[in-house]
């Protein structure tokens, strides 16, 4: 079976790796992906928010599944587009998508549902959240409304702070109280009718060590996530995910495709901060790197709407993600810079898979991006699957580049 997958990220690239690895792939085709994914694919240049682009050249070629990584494709419809064509596809229609797509879309729904999540409050514009935001009890957390690329949310401590992470949003806002505790990210499969629950993880969403520092896309992963039990994870199943998915059935825009929960583990269970409707990245590193069932037998079973008879089966070891950025990012990350002895830190045994990356003129690996590499190892536990994970990433010469010391630590 010929396979297309959206995205070219290192997310992508652990999805193409997966997929190459079973008997069932014909040719595998990304787009727009990137020097590693190279290595398993064919990249090919499209844009994939662009839904006409997308569905011209999957009819084009003999696409029998197509995978979408990231979000906007979601968002936009890309899903929807491809059902309509009778060309299976992995991921939910745009309207389920709204999960992601729009913050107050699913604080309603929570709010309906009795899903336990922060209080809040929506606003059609910044201007009329400022009076609310100027007197709300400490922290305040705002939220732009729609797709913000992990970037659209402030923790704010004092009410001045409050106001300035409003001041840089367009367009609509929620307001939430702040919750604490521990994190940890849930994922599940779902054709809409079964529910297969997937390993857990643990993300290191700030730049810097000992949680210090900007928020980012997520610079390293623990799976199975430390914090979340057997106990806590049943609960979220019974009181967030399976009330959401109910919810979006009875609506008539049933979800169908991976749905990531970020949860808060709170004093009084847990609670929901976000949907995704995604794979994380870097989550999805370290779920393929223990997936041992047929990633293709598995995304085209859910597509098709009998996921019951895909079995997934996940290695009991423990997977340690630490992603190798480009200084300067979350900000503007410094591009261009080369980078050596990948296979040097290949050859301990870990997946070395690329995010932003290209070949140069000379065929030298440089960054094109913020986060460039994600080093993916197992161990019987997280000590040592850490271990194996750092050293791998000291083989690597690179000069522009940064990684927390303390992922798996804290
Ligand atoms: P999000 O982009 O929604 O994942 O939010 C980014 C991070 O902001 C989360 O991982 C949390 O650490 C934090 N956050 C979001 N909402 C809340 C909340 N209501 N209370 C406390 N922290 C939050
Ligand atoms: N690592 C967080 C995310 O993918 O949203």
């Amino acid at each position: 079976m010929d396979i297309l997958v959206l995205g070219g990220g290192g997310r992508e690239h652990a999805l193409c790796w997966k997929l190459r690895q079973s008997e069932r792939t014909g040719r595998l085709v990304c787009a727009p992906g990137n020097a590693g994914i190279a290595a398993v694919a064919e990249c090919v240049d499209l844009d994939i928010t662009d839904v006409a682009a997308v569905t011209a050249f999957v009819r084009a070629n003999t696409i029998g599944l197509v995978v979408v990584g990231p979000e906007g494709p979601l968002v936009a419809g890309v899903v929807d587009a491809l059902r309509g064509l009778g060309i299976p596809a992995f991921g939910p229609t745009a309207a389920a998508a709204q999960l992601e797509g729009s913050k107050g879309f699913t604080k309603d729904l929570c709010r309906a549902a009795g899903i336990p999540t922060a209080g809040y409050r929506r606003f059609k514009s910044a201007a009329s959240a400022h009076h609310y935001v100027a007197v709300h009890p400490l922290p305040v957390v705002v939220k732009a409304d729609g797709l913000a690329g992990g970037k659209g949310v402030t923790v704010a401590e004092t009410n001045e702070e409050g106001l300035a992470a409003l001041a840089d949003i367009d367009g609509p806002v929620v307001i939430e109280q702040c919750l604490s505790g521990p994190e940890a990210s849930l994922f599940v499969l779902t054709d809409g009718k079964t529910i297969s629950i997937w390993p857990s993880a643990q993300d290191h969403k700030r730049a810097f060590d000992d949680d210090t520092g900007p928020n980012t896309g997520g610079m390293g992963v623990v799976s199975p996530s430390p914090r979340l039990t057997d106990a806590l994870r049943d609960q979220a199943i019974e009181t967030i995910i399976k009330p959401t998915l109910k919810a979006l059935a009875e609506a008539g825009t049933p979800y169908t495709g991976v749905l990531y929960a970020g949860l808060m583990l709170t004093p009084q269970g847990p609670q929901l901060i976000e949907y995704n409707c995604r794979f994380g990245d870097p989550e999805a590193q370290a779920l393929m790197l223990r997936l041992d069932g047929d990633l293709v037998e598995i995304l085209l079973a859910c597509a098709e709407g009998r996921l019951h008879e895909a079995a997934a089966s996940w290695s009991a070891e423990t997977a340690v993600t630490v992603v190798y950025a480009a200084m300067g990012y979350p900000g503007a990350p410094i591009t261009g810079t080369v980078i050596d002895e990948v296979e040097a830190a290949e050859a301990l045994g870990v997946q070395v898979f690329h995010a932003g990356t290209r070949r140069n003129a000379a065929g030298k690996l440089v960054a094109a991006g913020g986060r460039v590499l994600a080093i993916s190892a197992l161990g019987h536990d997280v000590g040592e699957a850490r271990s194996l994970a750092y050293a791998a990433i000291r083989k690597i010469r690179w000069h522009g580049g940064f990684y927390r010391r303390d992922i798996g630590r804290v």
